[in-house]
């Protein structure tokens, strides 16, 4: 049977990619984007078959969308889905300099916003054996950070992997996967900071690699923590 996927946030970037990478390896392929967001380029993944690739509108910081979402859904069910909308946040990252609106705005949109999403979702995967997938970064290891910084960020993606696996122990009766991938430092607009660094691999490499980890872990009932090349991260 074709598989399908739900990707959150695919106009553009990272989800975009995978949304082509799903189409490519024969999946359904359902892409949100914010209600303001160009589609031109997540239409033309679709182009070859209409059939497989469906659109969607949730902005995740926005409460009052979510209903209307769910509806949109109908009776869809999903194999996996994948939460992958970020933000970098304010470029100076200090936990010093943080103003209050600079820790909802990451907060929301990196972690509690993507988090109460999928509690949302839940019912529209398959059931038993349904994966869901979050957008995660090496980043949000508490392990391997020895050298500081990037501190907004960083705390974003380290709640994410935390209420991630909240979601993954609370529901253990539904056999759930949760996955939370780091794609690597990967050319984008967050990648390259709107193109004034330079980042260490392409958008394809990333992409294709991410997908294989999720079609090698879906189903499997465990909470991992792994990188585009499914090397294991420490927590
Ligand atoms: N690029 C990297 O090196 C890298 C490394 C590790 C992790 N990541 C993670 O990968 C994910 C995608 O990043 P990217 O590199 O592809 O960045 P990007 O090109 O800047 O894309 C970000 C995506 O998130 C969406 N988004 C932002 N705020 C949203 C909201 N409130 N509701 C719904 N969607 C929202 C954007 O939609 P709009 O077009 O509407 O803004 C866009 O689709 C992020 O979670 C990021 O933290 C990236």
């Amino acid at each position: 049977m074709t598989k399908s996927i739900l990707i959150v946030a695919a106009e553009r970037g990272l989800g975009l990619g995978l949304a082509e990478q799903f189409f490519i390896r024969g999946w359904n392929v359902v892409g949100t984007a914010r209600s303001d967001a160009d589609l031109t380029d997540l239409r033309q993944v679709g182009k070859s078959d209409l059939a497989r690739l469906s659109l969607a509108t949730i902005d995740v910081t926005a409460a009052d969308e979510i209903d209307p979402f769910l509806e949109s859904l109908g009776d869809r069910r999903f194999d996996v889905i994948y939460l992958n909308a970020g933000i970098y946040g304010p470029l100076h990252q200090s936990a010093v300099h943080a103003t209050p609106a600079d820790v909802t705005e990451i907060m929301m949109t990196n972690t509690f916003g993507p988090i109460r999403l999928a509690h949302h979702l839940l019912d529209h995967l398959v059931a038993p054996g349904g994966t869901v997938a979050f957008m995660s970064s090496h980043r949000g290891s508490i392990a391997i950070n020895v050298e500081g910084g990037l501190e907004l960020y960083r705390a974003s993606k380290v709640a994410l992997n935390m209420l991630a696996r909240g979601i993954w122990a609370t529901n253990r009766e539904r056999d759930l996967t949760v996955l939370s991938i780091h794609p690597g430092w990967v050319r984008t607009a967050m990648g390259t900071l709107d193109g004034t660094v330079e980042p260490e691999i392409e958008l394809e490499p990333s992409v294709r690699g991410v997908a294989a980890v999720v079609e090698r872990h879906m189903g499997s009932g465990q909470n991992l923590y792994r990188d585009y090349q499914d090397q294991p991260i420490e927590w």
